[in-house]
């Protein structure tokens, strides 16, 4: 039985899927924080069954003690668990310390208990920061992080490879995620960012659905070829399936060390206006948006050399950046629909 902590958000409903698509037994646990419990009823839709769900709140070691004496037969973990808002970590620094590191401590205390288990965890391209050297690999250096919250991303990464050297039967994989857009093209899972979005795919969709009056983009001056920052926007169900592959790397013992990471991404680097041109083209109409400001803290470029994952993942991305951009675009008329319904 695999379980997959924040399993109704974004990321992790998604991969909930997949897993269940490739034949695993799923146990989703989530404290509804920034996600719903509707969410499940998407996920019963595609999977054909409900999976087991428990409200753990994380941060309470004895419930999560009492969580993993209830269910023994867990073999798997993937930890979405997180939050992720960078702004807000710079405001609420021990907020994200506890959510994101405390959490992770208990999690890995009781797996260490269990004698050892399989361990994916979500980890960001944002330990790279401005990289001295593009495409980005694995080998990159780690550069110190700019909020909070990117150093949860490190420091999370750095406990679990410790912990990992110490505990040959604990496998861990770090999985970089690039930037992650899209939704699920039945319609039935996507993104649902809560209050103002703070990433570029959902505010685009929000804009031209009504619900924001105009994209600001941050900044046109940038050292890129159009002014506008480089980043890799990878579909989210070709992200979800990499979690599968890792999980199977691991469980069926084919990983070379009990520490490994990887980047996701797709390998190509889109603009902020590259990414506006795509939307347009896809929905057939045309984006409000002015330049302002450049956004602090945002680098310049980023996006990944995938060989490692390619290859030793066996994992290639079947979407493009117009798939993905459609398929958020049709997630965000959907939602439109369901919310207008009754
Ligand atoms: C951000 C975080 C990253 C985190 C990821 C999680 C920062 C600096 N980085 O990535 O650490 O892992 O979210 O989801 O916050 N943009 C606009 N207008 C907008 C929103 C974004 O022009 O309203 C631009 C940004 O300047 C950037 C690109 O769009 O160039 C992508 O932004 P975003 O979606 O926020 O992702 P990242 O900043 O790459």
């Amino acid at each position: 039985m695999i379980l997959v902590t924040g399993g109704l958000g974004y990321i992790g409903s998604h991969t909930v899927v997949e897993l269940c698509n490739k034949g695993h037994e799923v146990i989703i646990v989530d404290d509804l924080s920034n996600s719903q419990l509707s969410v499940l009823d998407g996920i019963e839709k595609l999977c054909g069954h409900r999976p087991i769900f428990e409200r753990v709140d994380l941060k309470d070691k004895v419930e999560v003690m009492d969580f993993f004496k209830k269910y023994q037969e867990i073999t798997g973990v993937i930890h979405f668990a997180a939050l992720k808002a960078v702004g807000q970590s710079v405001d609420q620094p021990l907020l994200y310390y506890e959510n994101n590191l405390v959490v992770l401590i208990y999690l890995l205390q009781e797996l260490k208990k269990m004698g050892g288990t399989n361990f994916i965890f979500s980890s960001s391209c944002t330990v790279y920061g401005e990289a001295d050297k593009l495409p980005i690999t694995e080998a990159a250096t780690v550069k110190p992080a700019t909020s909070p919250y990117g150093n949860t991303k490190q420091v999370g990464e750095e406990i679990i490879r410790d912990t990992c050297k110490v505990n040959p039967k604990l496998k861990a994989i770090a999985l970089r995620y690039f930037n992650p857009i899209g939704a699920h093209s039945s319609g039935e899972i996507g993104e649902l960012p809560i209050g103002v979005p703070q990433n570029l795919v959902p505010f685009i969709t929000q804009t031209a659905i009504g619900l924001r009056e105009e994209l600001s983009v941050f900044g046109d001056d940038y050292p890129t070829e159009d002014g506008t920052c480089i980043r890799d926007y990878v579909h989210v169900v070709d992200l979800a399936k990499a979690h599968v592959a890792a999980l199977d790397r691991l469980m069926q013992g084919r990983n070379d060390l009990n520490y490994e990471v990887f980047n996701l991404g797709t390998g190509k680097g889109s603009s902020v206006l590259e990414v506006i041109q795509s939307f347009e083209r896809v929905s057939g109409q045309s984006l409000n948006y002015k330049i302002v400001d450049r956004r602090p803290g945002d680098v310049i470029q980023a996006y990944a050399d995938t060989k490692k994952a390619n290859e030793v993942l066996e994992w290639q991305v079947k979407y493009n950046l117009g798939d993905a951009i459609k398929s958020a675009w049709d997630w965000e008329q959907r939602i439109k629909k369901t919310t207008t319904k009754g």
